[in-house]
């Protein structure tokens, strides 16, 4: 299938952005929270988070006020790419605990109130996985097409120019069978062939076993990936330089090409359609929730959101891989508020493949030792942007991004493009939760997988507990705040315009009610010229003044007016 068809697919989307009910289903522009289990909190004493580390915690994440948690993948995995590289996906990773665990936690989430999503990486498998063994051994097996198999070219390289999004040739070769085997990621992630019905049916009853568990759906690892060109044709080199919604540092070879035929592609649509089904097989239906990465996300969201046939909400990295200029955050704001579906997206700001937030979109602040300010910002933005919000662990205590010395670089993405890319070792370190505890409360363990940072000690959540004016304690107030406007979760966003150079506004409507809201990335004050004078401050960060229509906005302040 052409690009252009590709493109009518997308214009489809766009004519058809419904209105969501009212009151919208309970994932629409929910609040999730991130638990990465590495690194969350280890309660076996063996150095890594656990899953009864978070049943242990989730009183603690049910008082952030957050409607749900996502999960990152327990299943068993030789963990190259800790858990997204999975050797068996109806198993949990001994080290994370057992399935009576798992069981506990569900239910435990579920006693207060909480959702919770299981990651699913539909789209490939660990190498160490008995299908791939049996894959990779022989042409003419049962499962020889399970995997993404492609002769060498004439001159006996790979089939074709596809890259990783590591770095790379996207193409391993295997002597067995003289065949390339396609590897969007890591060279022991191969992709599974979902076109293959076979394959498909498999991955659609591993969804039916978490969800028979009780679990309220899934975060859909990497959606892009879902499927490729049948006819393996090469990537065009990309337009521009800009590709900005790929990770990797600057110079990512993944960059030069524009993914036309190995990242969303056609094909991938009448997957979603099966997807969908399972999950509309549970009452209420489950939710499914895709990571969109790699690709001009906002842009093509909708394809994968619209009508009910298709995934409930996505998110992508728009937000932080393009949120470092001013400019960029208008032209950002504009572009989203042009493409999305009400409430079926989710801002994102940092997760576990990226840098800490504040670090990454607000360096001056930092550097200004105003870290705590800019977080609160962010956190604002987060949650009063068009869509739902999911808040990375430590983004409530607005934890700035630690230094890591080479030697503790683990991430094979970054030692893949070292010294270009420092990975995602950084925002991977474990959560601080006493201040003086060893490993900051994290783990008993002499050594844990990866070391507390000192530097974010003085952030740890029991001094913030016991600080009014902290990061954990504002989050807490903003939440409570945004489940009390559930219009926030729903309503359409406008951009404002003629604002001054640091200030970005939008305005949320929904029928007759009107939210604007003014966002100051600046570090000093601003004035800004309402559209009507005696609105009031229903919720601000910072200094917000209101005198007839003029609002003087503090540096780094931000604040809702109706
Ligand atoms: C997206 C996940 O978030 C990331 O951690 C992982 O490395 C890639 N998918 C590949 O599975």
């Amino acid at each position: 299938m052409s690009g252009q068809e590709g493109d009518a697919d997308l214009v489809y989307a766009i004519t058809h952005l419904e209105a969501p009910p009212d009151p919208p289903e309970w994932w629409r522009g929910a609040a999730f929270y991130e638990v990465y289990l590495h690194s969350f909190n280890d309660a076996s004493g063996d150095g890594l988070g656990d899953l009864r580390g978070v049943t242990e915690r989730l009183d603690y994440i049910t008082s952030l006020g957050v409607d749900g948690i996502w999960l990152t993948p327990p299943y068993a995995s030789p963990q190259d790419d800790n858990g997204y590289d999975v050797s068996d996906f109806r198993a949990i990773h001994p080290p994370f605990g057992t399935m009576d665990d798992m069981n506990e936690l569900i239910a435990a989430c579920h006693d207060r109130g909480l959702r919770i999503l299981l990651d699913l990486v539909l789209g490939h498998s660990s190498d160490q996985h008995a299908w791939f063994e049996e894959s990779a051994a022989s042409r003419d097996g049962d499962k020889a097409d399970w995997y993404v198999w492609a002769d060498p070219a004439p001159d006996g390289g790979p089939p074709n120019n596809w890259i990783s999004s590591f770095g790379g040739r996207a193409w391993r070769w295997e002597p067995r069978r003289a065949q390339y085997c396609y590897r969007p990621f890591l060279r022991s992630q191969p992709a599974l062939n979902l076109a293959n019905q076979q394959v498909m049916a498999e991955m659609l009853d591993v969804m039916r076993f978490w969800l028979d568990l009780g679990i309220d759906g899934f975060r859909l690892d990497a959606i892009q990936c879902l499927s490729f060109d049948g006819a393996l044709r090469s990537n065009p080199p990309a337009r521009d330089a800009e590709n900005p919604s790929v990770g990797g540092g600057p110079n990512n070879p993944f960059k030069g090409q524009m993914h036309l035929f190995d990242r969303d592609v056609p094909e991938a649509i009448p997957l979603l359609h099966h997807i969908r089904r399972v999950a509309d097989e549970y009452d209420p239906p489950r939710a499914l929730i895709g990571e969109l990465a790699d690709v001009d996300s906002s842009r093509l969201a909708p394809k994968y959101t619209v009508g009910d046939d298709r995934l409930h909400a996505v998110y992508d990295f728009d937000l932080i891989n393009r949120g470092e200029t001013i400019w960029d955050w208008r032209r950002m704001l504009d572009i989203r508020s042009r493409y999305l579906v009400p409430g079926a997206s989710l801002n994102v700001f940092t997760n576990h493949d990226s840098p800490r937030a504040v670090s990454n979109l607000m360096p001056e602040a930092c550097a200004a030792g105003r870290s705590a300010e800019a977080a609160k910002m962010l956190l604002f933005l987060q949650a009063t942007l068009s869509g739902g919000m999911i808040l990375f662990q430590g983004e409530e205590l607005g934890l700035e991004q630690p230094n890591l010395s080479a030697d503790e670089i683990t991430d094979p993405w970054a030692k893949a493009l070292w010294p270009d890319f420092e990975g995602r070792d950084g925002v991977r370190c474990p959560i601080p939760w006493e201040e003086d505890a060893a490993s900051a409360g994290f783990s008993d363990a002499d050594t844990p997988w990866k070391r507390a940072r000192d530097g974010q000690r003085a952030m740890a959540v029991d001094v913030q507990e016991a600080d009014p004016a902290s990061v954990l304690r504002y989050t807490r107030d903003l939440l409570a705040w945004r489940r009390s406007l559930p219009m926030l979760r729903i309503a359409r966003e406008v951009t404002l315009q003629d604002l001054p150079g640091n200030v970005i506004g939008y305005r949320r409507e929904y029928g007759d009610t009107h939210l604007n809201c003014y966002v100051n990335f600046g570090l000093g004050s601003e004035k800004i010229t309402l559209p009507q004078a005696g609105l009031k401050a229903l919720f601000a960060t910072g200094t917000a003044t209101v005198e007839g229509d003029r609002l003087t906005l503090g540096g780094l302040g931000a604040v809702a007016l109706a």
